[in-house]
């Protein structure tokens, strides 16, 4: 077995009565019955186009491939294929993330059975299709950008997620919202963006439960350039790790 166990998020506080995180992450509770059983099937989603949906799907099956030794499936599931275009770019992108036991499926299903993986993350469109294409995800990460607009459709897509979220996908819980491309000189944040970031820890406060935020990815060019080792999407990749896999 896997030397992690898995943890759903849940709106239930004492399923089991064990609780996995601390503070605001107490929605998070290990669901043993469950869990054996069950893949973890992170959607990565915005209704904006270009905050970073699949520069974060990309860094996010990566690093849970490193962190857990687990094979981890990236599924391309926006219809335009850029991820699946960004990878077929970078022939040494494309064997980093082989190397690592991720596994690049580009289309809409999601192997299942015998075939399936422990960890799967997908890469999904902005837009009219971007509530669709959550079916089958068991947690949502939100990237959202450090500007007005990004954050005034993270809004609305937390809307749309609240009123379509069990039609959808029953099991699926909203995990985090992400925020990207973060502007950062030296060790401060730009003055503007700080705000921004203000603004979206208080609208994911005023959730019931309240949504949690990941530390954020800074803009940067290492990532730009997806270097797999660069530092930027290690702590979200760690904050991740604790929400959905303990050691056992
Ligand atoms: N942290 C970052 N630092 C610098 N550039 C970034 C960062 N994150 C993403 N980018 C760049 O921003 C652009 C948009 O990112 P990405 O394609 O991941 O967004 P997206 O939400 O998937 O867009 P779309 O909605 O078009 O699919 C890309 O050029 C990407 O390289
Ligand atoms: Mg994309």
């Amino acid at each position: 077995m896997a030397a992690h166990v898995l943890a759903l998020a849940s709106g239930v506080y004492d399923f089991v009565g064990v609780t996995v995180l601390r503070d605001h992450h107490e929605s998070i509770v290990v669901r043993i019955g469950e869990l054996m059983s069950t893949p973890l099937i992170i959607a990565v989603s915005a209704w904006k186009g270009g905050v970073g949906k699949s520069t974060t799907s990309i860094y996010l099956a990566a690093l849970l491939a490193r962190d857990t030794g687990a094979r981890v499936a990236l599924v391309d599931r926006d219809a335009s294929r850029n991820l699946t275009a960004m990878v077929a770019q970078r022939p040494d992108l494309r064997d980093e993330l082989i190397a690592r036991g991720v596994h690049l499926i580009s289309g809409e299903e999601i192997p299942r059975g015998r075939d399936a993986f422990p960890y799967s993350v997908i890469d999904t469109p902005p837009g009219d299709g971007a509530i669709a294409s959550l079916r089958d995800a068991t947690l949502v990460v939100l990237p959202v950008k450090p500007e007005d607009q990004s954050i005034g459709n993270f809004v609305k897509h937390l809307e749309q997620l609240d009123d379509a979220r069990l039609a959808v996908s029953p099991r699926m819980r909203l995990l985090a919202a992400l925020p990207t491309m973060v502007w950062r000189t030296g060790r401060s944040l730009v003055r503007q963006h700080q705000e921004h970031l203000d603004n979206i820890a208080a609208i994911a406060a005023r959730r019931h439960p309240p949504l949690p935020v990941l530390p954020y990815v800074p803009l940067s060019t290492r990532v730009m350039n997806f270097d797999l080792d660069a530092p930027e999407y290690r702590p979200v990749a760690e904050e991740i790790l604790r929400y959905v896999a303990i050691p056992v």
